[in-house]
């Protein structure tokens, strides 16, 4: 058996795989996020550690087997948020996480000291307030005395990995998001680092995903029930993980998650193609390999935020049955998901959210409609870029929680216009993290063969042409309303 551990921004969840990919027991730990301030975002990495711990206990409660079957275990992340750490690893401050958008005044100190075009050049990506760099820098800005005593950074999942073996390692396809790697060399930029006055050695030894980091501690075996022999692999940025738990592992493939934040990303062989910066452009925890992605800050979260105010006794499933009711548009209601600014493609921390067209008719269940058309929309928008730069893209792989309504599947495939394909007990990074243990364990010669093995198609959706027409006039009304409420929110 192996163990994927998905380190989300809600909930820790723990996969324990057995060597055919099911999914012998599963284990979900909550904890909840600190808003001092309404752009901020942060959690505490204790918080990560307790629950990842009580976690691997519960599962090991559950399991039947010894643990000494259990060979191995692997984690996906949250991305970008900064975990500083002292001389003594010790803690500094809260993290700050992806969804934080405190740092619009560091991003442009990146263009000006570093330059737009070098920052490309070296990273591929632009600097967006999610990430790690602007986060650093905000701390050295804001709180120089805890960056004086900052002798260590890592991302979140690499803390809690460290938490359990005494090892700090980062790897490349969760680095790729802190605007400090180079993503071609696969090297730390000390160029950037120099300008931008940040030590170097602040910044751990890189590893593949799937390599292997160390072992369990005696003190977390005895914590947990695992054995101390328990191998640790590297793991992956939870897009990277679930990118590989829906077998996005060649060219041509592509996926669209619905998360917290939502994502639409596809399959990159090398890193020569040039989006400038449209698109993120990351490291895939897949060896040799990136992919390109874009990013929905409020997917999940719009539907949760939405739910919390107007249906907090009902579950997600009561709520998207009324969806099935409702026609197509909503009955003229229209929703923009910037509930906390938007990346892709906008790059706007600022803007905010809109319900236009708001009629006395309206039920509850339009709005429920028109939540999961914006959020649709606003993924179509990624999707847009990545065909307007030459991907022929007819078939995408639905994960998360647009994978779990039937409505909100042919919404998507009827939207993207294209195929849109459900897997078999589908289950997101957790799944990713599994198999990148599995491959690392060395159960199969390359992460496709257990790809193969692992992950079954369910169900394929196909675009119905009259509802694919509506949407069509449909989104170039969504895409209005962003420059149309722009400088109202501002
Ligand atoms: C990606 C991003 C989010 C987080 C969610 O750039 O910020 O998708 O990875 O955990």
């Amino acid at each position: 058996y192996v163990i994927g551990i998905d380190l989300g921004t809600s909930a820790v969840k723990l996969l324990l795989v057995n060597k055919h990919g099911d999914v012998v027991q599963e284990v979900s730990k909550a904890y909840s996020l600190i808003k001092e301030k309404s752009n901020y975002s942060e959690q505490n990495p204790e918080d990560w550690v307790d629950q990842t711990i009580e976690g691997l206990s519960d599962l090991l409660q559950l399991f039947k087997g010894t643990p000494e079957d259990i060979e191995g275990i692997s984690f996906s992340g949250q991305m970008h948020g900064l975990v500083l750490l002292d001389e003594n690893h010790e803690v500094l401050r809260n993290a700050i996480l992806w969804n934080d958008t405190r740092t619009t005044e560091e991003c442009h100190e990146i263009y000006s000291r570093v330059g737009r075009e070098r920052l490309l050049k070296i990273t591929k990506n632009l600097a967006l307030e999610g990430f790690t760099l602007p986060k650093i820098l905000w701390v050295k800005n804001h709180e120089p005395e805890t960056f004086n005593k900052a002798k260590h950074f890592v991302l979140p999942k690499d803390y809690v990995r460290f938490r359990l073996t005494g090892k700090l390692h980062m790897e490349y396809s969760d680095t790729a998001g802190t605007l400090l790697l180079n993503i071609n060399e696969k090297k730390w930029s000390k160029e950037i680092c120099d300008i931008l006055g940040i030590d170097v050695n602040m910044c751990p030894p890189l590893v593949e995903s799937h390599a292997e980091v160390g072992m369990i501690t005696t003190e977390i075996a005895t914590k947990t029930g695992l054995t101390p022999f328990t191998r640790v692999f590297a793991g992956g940025a939870d897009n990277a993980c679930g990118a590989i738990g829906a077998g996005i592992l060649e060219e041509g493939k592509t996926l669209a998650s619905v998360g917290t934040s939502g994502v639409v990303l596809t399959y990159e062989g090398n890193s020569d193609k040039d989006f400038q910066g449209k698109v993120h452009y990351f490291n895939h925890a897949a060896p040799n390999s990136y992919y390109s992605m874009g990013v929905t800050l409020s997917a999940g979260h719009s539907l949760s935020w939405f739910k919390n105010i107007f249906a907090k006794d009902e579950s997600f499933e009561e709520l998207l049955d009324e969806v099935e009711s409702v026609s197509i548009g909503a009955n003229g209601l229209l929703f923009t998901p910037y509930i906390s600014g938007e990346r892709t493609p906008h790059v706007d921390a600022a803007i905010r959210g809109s319900f236009i067209g708001m009629d006395s008719s309206h039920q509850r269940k339009h709005f429920v409609r028109a939540v999961l058309e914006g959020i649709t929309f606003s993924l179509n928008e990624s999707l847009q870029i990545f065909r307007e730069n030459g991907k022929d893209i007819d078939r995408i792989i639905s994960i998360g929680g647009g994978a779990k309504n039937e409505d909100w599947l042919q919404m998507q495939a009827d939207i993207f216009n294209a195929d849109v394909v459900k897997l078999k007990s589908e289950q997101g990074p957790g799944m990713g993290a599994a198999m990148l243990a599995a491959y690392g364990c060395g159960w199969f010669n390359s992460l496709n063969e257990c790809a193969n093995e692992f992950l079954k198609e369910d169900r394929v959706y196909h675009p119905i042409a009259e509802n694919v027409e509506k949407y069509q006039t449909l989104f170039q009304l969504y895409k209005l309303v962003y420059s149309a409420t722009e400088s109202l929110n501002k």
